[in-house]
């Protein structure tokens, strides 16, 4: 064997060594893209919506009062609205309003008047994130605001009663995630 020949023989199991390795990061990669897909097809899968998901009991939360929860990380406000507040909140018009988008993860594309952003028909229960739309502070509720619901001192952000954004910086209504009622006292949230 010459000098050249052991010269490229080496260079021939150099570059079997790095196929090698080349194919076996291929692999792994692969490997991870199936995964990916397969959490991604499963969307959310089982065991990622449980831990996305929370039930609250509202048996203890009395009329004209609010529960504030944590989930995912944020506030989650559970109120059960009076009979005043409804009205308040029903009777304003669109025009009236700075976003006329319901915000309402249960109700993508539907314009803000307060049936579509209260959780039951009658208008008594409201789920929102609460979390101010303009630098994110957490509003203060009962009744406080101009307009009788949510105030966010930061910047003066007012929100009305149904938690839509009337005066002030935010620029959007709270959002309201996915909710729904599981029973006639527990709330599901995502
Ligand atoms: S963060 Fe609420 S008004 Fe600025």
């Amino acid at each position: 064997m010459s000098h050249a020949d052991e010269h490229a023989g080496d260079h021939g199991a150099t570059r079997r060594d790095f196929l090698y390795y080349a194919t076996a990061g291929a692999g792994t990669v692969a490997a991870g893209a199936a995964a990916w897909t397969l959490i991604n097809q499963m969307n959310p899968s089982a065991d990622v919506q449980a831990l996305a998901s929370i039930e609250v009991d509202v048996s203890g939360v009395e009329v004209g009062s609010q529960l504030t929860v944590k989930w995912l990380g944020k506030p989650v406000f559970i109120r059960r609205r009076t009979e005043a507040e409804i009205e308040d909140a029903r009777s304003v018009e669109l025009n009236q309003l700075v976003d006329q988008g319901a915000e309402n993860a249960n109700r993508p594309g539907e314009n803000a008047l307060d049936e579509n952003r209260s959780l039951d028909e009658a208008g008594e229960w409201l789920v929102m994130i609460g979390v101010c739309t303009h630098l994110g502070c957490v509003p203060i509720g009962d009744g406080a605001g101009d307009f009788g619901g949510w105030f966010c001192p930061c910047h003066g952000s007012h929100y009305d009663t149904s938690g839509r954004i009337r005066r002030g910086p935010a620029p959007t209504n709270l959002p309201v995630p996915v909710a729904a009622f599981v029973n006639d006292t527990t709330i599901k949230l995502g």
